[in-house]
């Protein structure tokens, strides 16, 4: 079996590997490690996932990032969005770049896709290293502003918007 890391699509058989790995990778943390599994399942459910992407090892899933679909006007116009969340791996292999991996397929699989800007809520010290900025995001009116909330143009050449609003997908409004 490979030594080496893959990241591929996730399918249907993954269901459950991803569900364990979200709940292990959350399970230390503050936020809810049932809540963040539950809102894969549900984002799923509603056809609301763009990119869904696990890291393999040895055959296992250790790592999985999830892109969900988001409504987003800017400057008056619609714009092609995505939010990043969650992204999980496994505690015994973190700090090993994996996430790092996940993540920067995940956004080149967007830009294939023609998606325009991408939004995440999370740590100020590890989302910018991808091109996200929570200058950009505050921008857009959100029920989730503040500093966690970033935001990147996926063409780093495209101006950015002046204004706008942007709203996750309805599975995040869910979250109990
Ligand atoms: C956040 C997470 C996906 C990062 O994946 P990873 O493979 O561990 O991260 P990488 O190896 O690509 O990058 C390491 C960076 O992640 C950060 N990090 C977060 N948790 C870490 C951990 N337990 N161990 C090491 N680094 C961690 C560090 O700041 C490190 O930054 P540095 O490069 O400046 O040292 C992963 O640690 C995880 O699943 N954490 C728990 C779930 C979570 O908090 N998800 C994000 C919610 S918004």
């Amino acid at each position: 079996m490979s030594d080496r890391l893959v990241i591929r699509p996730a399918t249907a058989a993954d269901a459950e590997a991803i569900d364990s790995v979200v709940r292990a990778a959350f399970a230390g943390t503050d936020f809810g490690h049932q809540g963040e599994a539950e809102l894969v399942r549900m984002i799923e459910a509603d056809g609301d996932a763009l990119v869904s992407l696990v890291a393999e090892r040895h055959g296992l899933i250790v790592g999985h990032v999830l892109f969900s679909y988001m409504n987003v006007e800017a400057d008056g116009a619609p714009l092609s969005a995505a939010g990043l969340a969650p992204v999980s791996v496994v505690p015994e292999v973190q700090g090993q770049g994996i996430g790092d991996a996940l993540i920067r397929a995940g956004l080149d699989s967007l830009r294939e896709q023609g998606v325009a800007i991408s939004f995440v809520l999370g740590h100020e010290n590890y989302y910018p290293r991808f091109g996200y900025s929570p200058v950009l995001a505050a921008r857009f009116a959100s029920p989730f502003a503040g500093p966690h909330f970033m935001a990147m143009m996926l063409d780093s050449g495209a101006p950015w918007p002046l204004g706008g609003r942007a709203d996750y997908a309805p599975a995040f409004g869910r979250m109990g």
